[in-house]
């Protein structure tokens, strides 16, 4: 086995000197961080415990005690007994983590923050690409690590550059950021100099809530709403000083962007919070976070298409004051996405280029990223990311803004984000905008947060036939007056619960399962699929229909469930025979149907009913919530932990 091993990609290479060495890779962690003048320990727990439905496998804190000492406290477990473990440990300056690890051993000692010397202590989400040099350059210089973590050089980078020159944090910081490859946020503390705090950003998301003689840093001001509803967005590369009575930002090149004490000169605004807070905390008599989600559905589709029409006609205005304008220009659609909102993309796909003949090109952003697409000239790239914080939609959207520039406007390309996160990355990327109003999404399995897209994304396929006269008024009208009733029959697919709970009991026992659709039921398979392994560790594959004998039809067996989702279309006949072609195979076909599919009934084929008369816009909404319900249960029939499952985390910031 060779000892260096090199990888190379488009953007960066990772030397792996040592094969033994386990390189950490750190995403989507959660920080918190306080200067005030009481006791920051309450409130940097209470920021944690916020974060939690991030994921995470470890969490820590660390403060500067009123005897200038750190005191820092780690666990393996849950933020409740951290909150055990800190009893007695009180400060004004104090930073906390959640961490998410893809590689390496979830160990206290790889848990943030990581601390030198007794003097530095440092929290830090994101990636450094370069670590195995800089960790060398650092033992090189007499550092002695203790964890495996990329996060660890930073910190010792700082404190061999402090020590060198006797410089202050702030300089230590400044001269540290240049040797640094990847991504991070990140926040250090010095227990010399225990009023001030310094954070960065570069790749991962940090925002500063702003207090009356206190200030807080943290990775989602979600966290710190319940103390403050006023809060500043770092920009890439900023640096931001953060003292219990002023906060300042500075961007790359030292200039200050902000400052609080002067927020008339400032170029950032403050944002005053308008998200509800109210249902983060509470699981509203639900037993998890997910089963209130996917039951909020019918007035989160409700609310986000509030505000978008007008007497049965769409106002393309909800989309931004251009709309109608760059919508009449394009001649092709792309779309970029990850997971589940990729798959609300490849619904839009089917409506779109098979109701007003646009063309649609639907991509995942971590391979759209990374090859050289060749895009035409009038595109309207649409970014759908629930979060608005995914790294690699954001890092796609990066490239789509770099050729953008290059070609100096001559390929007319604009940028619509489709998001549940009004302040988020994604948003300040676009040109135009659309929120879903799916209100705030604790479980890591997104359920509301798809169906609101999906509404979304039916407003821009009206908007664009609209715009482009590819759709007449009648029938604008008669989709409109389709969606409206959506709520209604997303009420009474959830009212089919009880049947679903005793399909679950089935699935629970389960290997594998199979999921089937055919047109837009396709990708609301793969979401039915992507659910159920997502939050109940069961194997799940989806196909289309059609598919089947050219290679799934070898899994059929009798134990292995295949899920059928079967609407009154024109390609029910088609996919009929499908399911002959498994009955014939001794499979065992679990179908959900519309009252007038008339599914026959036999021993090997259980159809449970979901609605009637649907529609081809409100098809794929519906369809989705047995599928929803029936992860959930299974999931909780078989115990895991469904809000936040193994291995997974709410918001993939990082690549
Ligand atoms: O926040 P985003 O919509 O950009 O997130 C994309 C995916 O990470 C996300 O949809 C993921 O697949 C969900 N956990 C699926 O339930």
């Amino acid at each position: 086995m060779p000892k260096e091993l090199l990888l190379k990609n488009k953007s960066f290479y990772v030397i792996l000197t040592n094969l033994t060495v386990i390189l950490t890779v750190i995403f989507m962690c959660g920080i918190v961080g306080a200067v005030s003048e009481r006791n920051i320990t309450p409130i940097l727990l209470a920021g944690l415990t916020r974060l939690e439905y991030r994921g995470y496998d470890s969490a820590g804190v660390a403060v500067i005690n009123k005897e200038q000492n750190l005191e820092c406290v780690k666990t393996l477990n849950k933020v409740k007994d951290l909150n055990e473990k800190v009893t007695g440990i009180e400060g004004n300056l104090g930073i906390a983590h959640t961490r998410w690890a893809t590689h390496g051993l979830p160990v206290e000692s790889n848990a943030h923050p990581h601390i030198v010397n007794n003097r530095l202590a440092l929290v830090h989400n994101g990636i450094v690409e370069n670590y195995s040099e800089l960790k060398q350059f650092c033992i090189n210089q007499g550092a002695i690590f203790s964890s495996d973590t990329d996060t660890e050089v930073i910190v010792q980078l700082i404190n061999i550059t402090m020590q060198k020159d006797n410089l202050t944090l702030y300089d230590a910081v400044r001269q540290t950021l240049p040797k640094l490859k990847g991504a991070y946020g990140m926040a250090v503390i010095d227990a010399e100099n225990p009023d001030e705090m310094i954070a960065v950003r570069q790749g991962s998301p940090l925002t500063i809530s702003l207090g009356f003689g206190e200030n807080f840093i943290s990775s989602d001001p979600m966290a710190l709403l319940f103390i403050s509803q006023q809060y500043v967005v770092l920009e890439e590369n900023d640096l931001a000083i953060l003292r219990k009575d002023s906060v300042v930002i500075e961007n790359s090149k030292g200039k200050v962007v902000f400052d609080s004490n002067d927020t008339q000169k400032s170029k950032y605004k403050i944002i005053t919070s308008t998200q509800d807070d109210a249902g983060v905390t509470s699981k509203g008599g639900y037993r998890h976070f997910m089963h209130k989600e996917i039951h909020e559905q019918p007035k989160a589709i409700a609310e986000t298409l509030e505000g978008c029409i007008s007497d049965n006609r769409l106002l393309v205005e909800c989309f931004g004051q251009e709309a109608a304008f760059i919508f009449s220009k394009i001649k092709r659609v792309q779309i970029i996405a990850c997971g589940t909102s990729y798959h609300s993309g490849m619904v839009f796909r089917y409506w779109c280029e098979d109701i007003i003949g646009i063309p649609v090109d639907v991509e995942v952003a971590s391979e759209f990223r990374y090859r050289n697409p060749a895009i035409e000239k009038d595109v309207l790239f649409v970014a759908i990311s629930q979060s608005g914080e995914t790294a690699d939609t954001a890092e796609a959207l990066k490239i789509v803004e770099k050729l953008k520039k290059q070609a100096e406007g001559k390929n007319h390309w604009s940028i619509l984000t489709i998001s549940n996160k009004a302040e988020s990355t994604l948003v300040r990327y676009a040109d135009l905008v659309f929120l879903t109003r799916a209100g705030f999404e604790v479980g890591v399995a997104s359920t509301k947060a798809f169906t609101t897209q999906l509404v979304a994304l039916s407003l821009l396929m009206i908007a664009l036939g609209k715009s482009q006269k590819r759709l007449s008024e009648t029938v604008e009208k008669r989709m409109i007056q389709g969606l409206r009733k959506v709520p209604k029959l997303v009420q009474s697919a959830l009212d089919q619960e009880e049947q679903i709970i005793e399909l679950s009991n089935i699935i629970a026992n389960s290997q594998s399962a199979l999921f089937l659709g055919r047109g837009t039921m396709y990708p609301i398979a793969l979401e039915g699929a992507l659910k159920l392994k997502e939050i109940s560790y069961i194997h799940a594959e989806a196909f289309p229909a059609g598919e089947l004998k050219h290679g799934p039809l070898a899994l059929v067996d009798e134990e292995t469930p295949v899920i059928v989702i079967a609407p009154n279309n024109d390609l029910l006949i088609k996919l009929k025979s499908n399911l002959e072609e498994v009955s014939s195979r001794g499979g065992k076909i679990y179908a959900f149907e519309d009252k007038n599919s008339k599914l026959t009934r036999t021993k090997s084929v259980n159809v449970i009913s979901v609605a009637e008369n649907v529609g081809r816009i409100s098809c794929p909404l519906l369809f989705t919530i047995p599928l929803q319900l029936l992860s959930y249960h299974v999931a909780r029939i078989k115990g895991t932990d469904i809000d936040q499952p193994r291995n997974l985390a709410k918001s993939v910031t990082v690549e």
